[in-house]
């Protein structure tokens, strides 16, 4: 990291709700609305960039853990916001508490923490693991 962010460091992403982030069963009455995990990816987006700035251009950061409460519904066409406030920065690791309210409430609140990691070193973990995932597709049909 090119230094750790300050404690305090914010994040925001505000977004309209459209077709694509509305739950898949609104169907017999069921009203459109923001799914959880499209709520969760764009608050996850809304901490990544924000430390994006503290960054190598070699490092990227990557989920590693995440706790949510959805409070409350988002109709289809709402406005909403994501905020994502820095609250702890140790190592390669950093702890967001997140936010997300739309025209009328917060609608969820929560933590998450993402971990830097260095593209080639991460690259080469995966790469290990689809070696292994390789083996174990063809190991039936060898036999
Ligand atoms: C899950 C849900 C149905 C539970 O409803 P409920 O049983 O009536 O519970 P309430 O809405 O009264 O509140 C649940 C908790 O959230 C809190 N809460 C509710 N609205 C809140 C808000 N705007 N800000 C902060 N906290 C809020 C309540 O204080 C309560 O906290 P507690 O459990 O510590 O007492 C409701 O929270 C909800 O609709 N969430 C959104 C679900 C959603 O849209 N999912 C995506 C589509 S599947």
């Amino acid at each position: 990291m090119k230094s750790l962010p300050r404690i305090g460091t914010v994040g925001e992403f505000e977004f309209v709700v459209e077709e694509k982030h509305v739950i898949d069963f609104a169907t017999d009455g069921m009203p459109p609305v923001l799914s959880t995990p499209n709520l969760i990816a764009l608050l996850e987006r809304t901490a990544r960039e924000a430390l994006t700035p503290f960054l190598e251009p070699d490092e990227r950061s990557v989920g590693a853990e995440i706790e949510l409460r959805h409070f409350a519904p988002t109709l289809l066409g709402a406005r909403a916001v994501c905020t994502a406030r820095v609250i702890h920065a140790e190592g390669r690791e950093v702890t967001f508490q997140l936010e997300a309210r739309d025209e009328q409430e917060v609608i969820a609140r929560g933590v998450h923490k993402r971990a830097v990691v260095r593209i080639e070193q991460f690259a080469r973990r995966v790469g290990r693991k689809s070696v292994s995932a390789d083996k174990a597709i063809r190991a039936p049909t060898a036999d």
